[in-house]
């Protein structure tokens, strides 16, 4: 009798927390390297947010919780989907999760069964596939290259629904392209939704607030409401309240699949960290000016990082919408020998290469499933992105 069940044989471990662990593991050892691997923010969690939290310690805010969430925070987060997505939920129709992931992770428990089909756009969060897979469903990928910014057509969404189809998951700004789709881009998708009313939305809004220029963001419920019956919006405060520690996720949807997503919840982890849970609802309802400040910051970044890598040989860097992170191609070097003697073959070949030799850590694009490409993650200093950069050019100009 084999000990490990068939289950873990279904899934791989996250490639961008291996990636993570191996830069810190490398700068422990004294080596210099930049990591542009982690898929969080740099700053800290604004302070009247820490103030919440240290208040709900000391009012003794420390006990189980309704499991799916305290009423003060499902109300906060009711109050945040009215007012920036014109989103009306009740307190019954929301759940709130240990981080956006396992909100997501007890949807797919909640419903998938062996042979249900779940339509993910590539380049997609890692975590997704692997995430159906151990659900028991079956994930179906649809390659979403450069020449169309790495979004999802009308006609290749058509073409991918069959009978089969459960869920059809959508995230925009998206990890790990930054593209983010408009109105009237996402508009053509639900156009192709409301045509298969079997098939539900799962969207994936964590990037919300991390968008630039004149962008404005938008949600599948929201920009089509024939489809709030069969949508689940899920978010979290990880991303835009630089709270990703604190691991407070949640979403909104029609209440039997928000009970039986607490039903799962229920049997796992029961109720988030209640002092997170207060921390939040003061993320929600607390003054959001800082959001401003960050975006300013992150835009600044992206257009350093997307100009820098335009200017290294071989590589293509399209400049995205949103999030913090850029996925240049690097078809431009692929054949080729490093300066330090590897053959670069494929994506996984460059980072490691790059790793080896400069020290940058970057996600090579594989993980996502989109090649050749890389990811990088821009929420870091500007300093350490432009030596980033510079070495990372430094590396295309050797290749031969
Ligand atoms: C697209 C996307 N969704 C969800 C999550 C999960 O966020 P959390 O840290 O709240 O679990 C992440 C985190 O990287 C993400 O990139």
């Amino acid at each position: 009798m084999a000990f490990l069940s068939d289950t873990l044989a279904r899934v791989k471990p996250s490639p961008t927390i291996a990636v993570t662990t191996k830069a810190q593991q490398l700068k422990a050892e004294g080596k210099d390297v930049i990591g542009l691997g982690a898929g969080e923010p740099d700053f800290d969690t604004p302070q009247n947010i820490k103030d919440a939290a240290k208040r709900a310690i000391d009012a003794g805010k420390t006990k189980y919780t309704a499991v799916d969430g305290i009423p003060e925070l499902k109300a906060a987060i009711c109050r945040k989907f009215e007012r920036e997505n014109g989103l009306k939920y009740t307190p019954a129709q929301i759940t709130v999760g240990t981080g956006g992931k396992q909100i997501l992770y007890n949807a797919l428990m909640a419903t998938c069964n062996p042979g249900d089909e779940v339509i993910i756009p590539a380049p997609y969060w890692v975590s997704y596939p692997d995430m159906v897979l151990l659900a028991g469903g079956t994930p179906v990928t649809v390659e979403c290259g450069i020449e169309s910014d790495f979004k999802l057509t009308a006609e290749k969404l058509e073409a991918a629904i069959t009978p089969k189809t459960k869920w059809f998951i959508f995230n925009s700004p998206s990890n790990p392209t930054g593209a983010g789709y408009s109105a009237a881009e996402l508009k053509a998708l639900t156009d192709v939704l409301m045509r298969h009313p079997h098939v539900w939305i799962m969207s994936d809004d964590m990037y919300e607030h991390l968008v630039f220029d004149d962008f404005r963001f938008a949600t599948p419920a929201e920009v089509e409401p024939g489809l709030y019956d069969r949508t689940l919006t899920c978010n979290g405060v990880s991303k835009a309240y630089a709270m990703t520690g604190w691991r407070i996720g949640y979403a909104g949807g029609p209440v039997a699949l928000i009970k039986a997503m607490g039903t799962i919840q229920s049997q796992s982890t029961s109720n988030p960290c209640s002092v997170a849970q207060y921390a939040a609802v003061e993320a929600l309802d607390g003054p959001q000016d800082f959001l401003a400040e960050n975006r300013k910051t992150f835009q600044r970044r992206r257009d350093l990082v997307v100009s820098m890598l335009n200017q290294a040989k071989g590589i293509k860097c399209p400049r995205p919408e949103g999030a913090f992170y850029v996925y240049p191609d690097i078809s431009g070097c692929i054949g080729k020998t490093s300066a330090g003697g590897r053959a670069i073959g494929n994506d996984e070949d460059f980072a490691t290469a790059l790793l080896e030799e400069t020290g940058v850590a970057v996600v090579f694009g594989a993980a996502f499933g989109v090649s050749p490409n890389f990811r990088v993650s821009y929420a870091t200093s500007d300093a350490a992105l432009e030596e980033a950069c510079r070495r990372i050019q430094t590396f295309c100009a050797g290749l031969r």
